[in-house]
């Protein structure tokens, strides 16, 4: 079973993500899905996304639950039924959820592309990575920024939100890990701590919002 990574992040709060490797066929032992999430399974055309869809059924067993558990509000937004705080992401052949008891947290994995130089502006001032050493760092750079407003996004849910005009992520260096970040929108002020993994060209990053 390709678990690929977990990590704690603290006592209320872990991650798992999962590498996707097996076929359609092994990933669907042990799995039932719910008649919305078969009708949305059944929608789906690339045997990509079934895998990996399944693949978060079997990261969902990892901290005891099925897909019965979960449930989808009318934007999309995944929730767990005991009141515990789920985000979930895919990008080809990785997967990832996120769970707390007392947090509201959003996970996004990225694949490291070049493709993102060219859309940077849209979502980032990019004057602030004039400074870095070359083009992959800025790729580097750029993925994170990405990811972390993609899980700030998960989180916080409004249509409106603009990732370049109401989020900001605070400037950071690789060797940390971590950085902070705010949403102001409509008048209100939103704080949220930002952590990222790399790995084999993939980005993680996962947020979780400061209590008030
Ligand atoms: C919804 C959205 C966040 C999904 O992100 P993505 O990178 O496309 O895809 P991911 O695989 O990382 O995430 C998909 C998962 O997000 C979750 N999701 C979907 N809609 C969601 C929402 N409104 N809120 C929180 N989570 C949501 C779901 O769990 C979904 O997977 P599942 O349906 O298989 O369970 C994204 O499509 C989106 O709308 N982003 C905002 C767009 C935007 O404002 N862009 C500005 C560009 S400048």
């Amino acid at each position: 079973m390709p678990l690929y990574k977990t990590i704690t992040v603290n006592e209320e709060t872990s991650l798992a993500i999962w590498k996707v490797q097996e076929t359609e066929e092994n990933l669907w032992l042990g799995v039932t899905l719910t008649p919305y999430c078969q009708n949305r399974f059944n929608g789906m055309k690339s045997e990509l996304h079934r895998k990996a869809f399944l693949s978060i059924r079997h990261l969902l067993a990892n901290y005891g639950y099925t897909d019965a558990d979960l449930i989808y509000d009318e934007n999309g937004k995944p929730h767990l039924k005991d009141g515990n705080f789920i985000s979930i992401t895919h990008s080809h052949n990785f997967t990832g959820i996120i769970i707390s008891s007392t947090e509201h947290v959003g996970i996004d994995i990225e694949m490291q592309r070049d493709k993102i130089l060219r859309i940077a502006h849209k979502f980032t001032p990019f004057e602030e990575y004039r400074t870095l050493a070359n083009t992959a760092a800025v790729v580097r750079k750029l993925t994170i920024v990405w990811g972390a407003k993609e899980s700030l996004y998960k989180i916080y849910g409004h249509r409106g939100v603009s990732f370049l005009h109401h989020i900001n992520v605070q400037d950071f260096k690789f060797d940390t890990n971590n950085t902070t970040a705010q949403i102001i929108f409509q008048g209100n002020l939103s704080n949220y701590k930002i952590r990222f993994l790399e790995f084999e060209q993939f980005t993680c990053v996962y947020a979780t919002r400061d209590k008030e």
